[in-house]
């Protein structure tokens, strides 16, 4: 039996976007993403936003609404934010989804990929500055969301060296959709 959907999870900059992009592209399925999902719930008030308004713990209840929402559906390839597992309640609502994959990347790729627009990531804008520098910070993290993402993960993928295009493929083939 196929899988109903395939769920990307990962830290912030693992690819999650972009793969899963063209992964559903490549199975003909609908990509899906909680994080605009949020937006779109809040009536396209922005993630930054909503954590400066709200604060992070209405973000997190947001997101879980959104994947709740989102999980009902299938054929889709959905991508998560970075911090969904931080709420113990989504990991089963993402594994009865589907399939889920942990994109990960070595920390320095990370830095590489979300250096230029961490504003738009309040966790990352909140706990950087002159003394905690970026890598520190992103290890810092990885560390204590690492376990969560294995607990989900039927399958893992690194995406440092490879396009999403063969991300996708591999990803596709390891899942038997390919
Ligand atoms: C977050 C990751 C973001 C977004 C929010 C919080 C996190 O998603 O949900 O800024 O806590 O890691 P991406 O992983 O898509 O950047």
């Amino acid at each position: 039996m196929p899988p109903r959907n395939l769920v990307l999870v990962g830290f912030m900059g693992s690819g999650k976007t972009t793969v899963g992009r063209a992964l559903a592209a490549l199975l003909g399925w609908t990509f899906v993403d909680t994080d605009w999902e949020i937006v779109r719930a809040a009536d396209g008030v922005g993630i930054p936003e909503l954590f400066a308004r709200y604060g992070e713990t209405a973000f997190r209840e947001r997101e879980t609404s959104a994947v709740q929402a989102v999980c009902v559906g299938g054929k889709q390839v959905i991508a998560t934010g970075g911090g969904v597992l931080l709420r113990p309640e989504n990991a089963p609502l993402l594994q009865s989804a589907g399939l889920v994959v942990w994109l990960t990347a070595r920390p320095e790729v990370v830095v590489s990929r979300v250096e230029a627009g961490r504003k738009s990531r309040p966790i990352l804008a909140a706990g950087t500055n002159e003394e905690v520098p970026l890598l520190t910070h992103v290890l810092t993290l990885l560390g204590q969301r690492g376990p969560g993402y294995q607990a989900v993960a039927d399958l893992v993928v690194d995406s440092s060296d490879q396009k999403p295009d063969a991300l996708a493929r591999h990803i596709a083939r390891k899942v038997g959709l390919l």
